[in-house]
């Protein structure tokens, strides 16, 4: 029997761990830690986590084990290129764990499109996401399957190349390996299992969702205001980086100028300042956001 509690699985140990977590405390769920490191409850809200293998998590997600999993789109895409069909979707990026699956090999190696793979032994992790990879730009090489230290493959000679996560690129450095293609751009997204939950649970469910897109959202979004000619209008909202139609109130005893707020998106610079000043703009005001929703 399924408890009345949601269950989210994060990743135990690597890059994603301590970032899962921030995110989780960031919406405004409060954790004790229960079942000695491998688990947490949310005091505020019936949600448990549970920490376990990255490579676990969609199973666990697709089986019901868990109802939501925080986990690397390249976890997920491998699993669903496979022979898996569960119906697994991503529900959105959450902005952290960016890093890339690379096709690379020892520096030298000269590469010159796909077709420079042809007959060489490729060594990955990955190998649903590195066959499709080839198969689709029709390239014929052969995929050497390991569980993990894909980058000493190319010094033990068991492979000419390698198919593997790089974020700073210092493992590939340390093993003098080049990347030179992309078969997927990765970072943390949110899964949901493909049912629903009993009604007070979906309640729950939904503020996960919702918080986190907060969260999301808030990270770099500033709240910008400032007083200015009402002709001015048009040239502001082009200048305004990511803003929604911005709020427009009137100035009391005058009639030619407004009060402007709006909420961008990107990133306020001081070229931005100056080129709403230049269309007359005046005490311009640049706000960090704390929440969102
Ligand atoms: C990846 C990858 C490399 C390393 C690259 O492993 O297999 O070893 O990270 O990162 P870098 O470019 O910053 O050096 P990861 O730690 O994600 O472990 P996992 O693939 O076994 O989950
Ligand atoms: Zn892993």
């Amino acid at each position: 029997m399924k408890s009345q509690r949601l269950h989210i699985a994060i990743q135990k140990s690597g890059r994603l761990a301590e970032k899962s977590l921030d995110l989780v405390r960031a919406a405004g769920f409060r954790l004790t830690m229960s079942a000695g490191e491998l688990a947490y409850s949310v005091e505020n809200a019936p949600i448990d986590l549970w920490c376990v293998r990255d490579d676990d998590i969609p199973t666990f997600v697709a089986d019901g084990v868990a109802d939501f999993g925080i986990v690397g789109r390249n976890v997920l895409a491998e699993r669903a290129s496979g022979l898996n069909d569960d119906g697994l979707v991503e529900l959105m990026p959450l902005g952290f764990g960016r890093c890339r699956l690379s096709i690379a090999a020892p520096d030298g190696f000269v590469y010159d499109g796909a077709d420079s793979l042809s007959g060489l032994r490729i060594a990955t992790t990955y190998p649903n996401l590195l066959r499709r990879f080839l198969e689709a730009r029709r390239v014929e090489a052969s995929i050497v399957t390991m569980r993990g230290a894909v980058e000493v493959a190319p010094r033990l000679k068991l492979a000419e190349a390698i198919c593997d996560l790089v974020s700073t690129g210092a493992t590939l450095e340390a093993n003098g390996l080049e990347a030179f293609e992309t078969v997927l751009e990765s970072e943390a997204v949110l899964v949901r299992a493909p049912r629903g939950f009993a009604p007070e649970l979906e309640r729950t469910a939904a503020s996960i969702v919702a918080r986190f897109k907060g969260v999301i959202a808030s990270q770099g979004a500033k709240y910008v205001m400032m007083n200015a000619p009402r002709t001015a209008l048009p040239a502001i909202a082009r200048i305004l980086p990511g803003a929604d139609a911005p709020t427009v109130t009137p100035l009391a005893g005058r009639d030619d100028a407004v009060a402007v707020h709006a909420v961008c998106q990107e990133s306020i610079f001081w070229e931005t300042l100056e080129a709403l000043k230049a269309t007359g703009a005046s005490a311009i005001l640049v706000l960090p956001i704390e929440k969102m929703m």
